[in-house]
């Protein structure tokens, strides 16, 4: 998929060098958070689905999919670099999980949010569950979106 801006999704399978997405990763989560190094890698990269966004040359925004049943996909280590935030990468990032997902008749996707991202996965209709909860010392709380075909739609 490409845009006018010149932006591409990228799909990263099984034997794709995730070397680029972990970056924008250790830059988001481990510099830019304090994460630490050993919480953001935690092993489960090589058992996920990841998407990479490119800017031209430039790659600035990443996320994972993870299957956790035969019905629900985790998307997790969703980031965007901070000089390209609000510019519609997260969106993009979460629009081709949903198609995803919507390919592969998914029925839920489920995701441990943030407190300050909440608002940001709302826009696509994920909603909280359950009570908040510390994860890497950060405030989180459950988030879901029952998939449905006719309204998630990469356009
Ligand atoms: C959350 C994140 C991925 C959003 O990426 P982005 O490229 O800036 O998002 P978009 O430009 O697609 O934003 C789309 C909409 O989401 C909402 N949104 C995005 N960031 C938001 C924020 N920090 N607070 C409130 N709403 C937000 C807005 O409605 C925005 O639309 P608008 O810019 O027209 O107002 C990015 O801020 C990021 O990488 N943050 C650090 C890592 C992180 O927190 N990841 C989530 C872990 S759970």
């Amino acid at each position: 998929m490409t845009s006018p801006e010149n932006i591409k999704v990228v799909h990263l399978r099984q034997n794709d060098s995730l070397k680029d997405a972990i970056e924008i990763r250790r830059q988001v989560f481990v510099v830019g958070m304090d994460i630490p190094e050993h919480i953001e890698r935690d092993g489960l990269d090589s058992i996920a689905d990841h998407f990479l966004i490119m800017r031209g040359q430039d790659p600035v925004g990443t996320v994972r999919l993870r299957r956790i049943d035969k019905c629900t996909l985790k998307l997790e280590r969703c980031a965007v670099l901070s000089n390209f935030h609000r510019q519609g990468i997260g969106t993009l990032l979460v629009r081709s999980c949903i198609a995803f997902a919507n390919k592969f008749a998914i029925s839920n996707i489920v995701l441990n949010s943030q407190m300050s991202a909440v608002k940001f996965y709302e826009t696509f209709g994920f909603t909280s569950v359950g009570d908040t909860f510390i994860e890497a010392d950060i405030e989180h709380v459950k988030m879901i979106l029952v998939c449905n075909k006719t309204t998630n739609k990469i356009s």
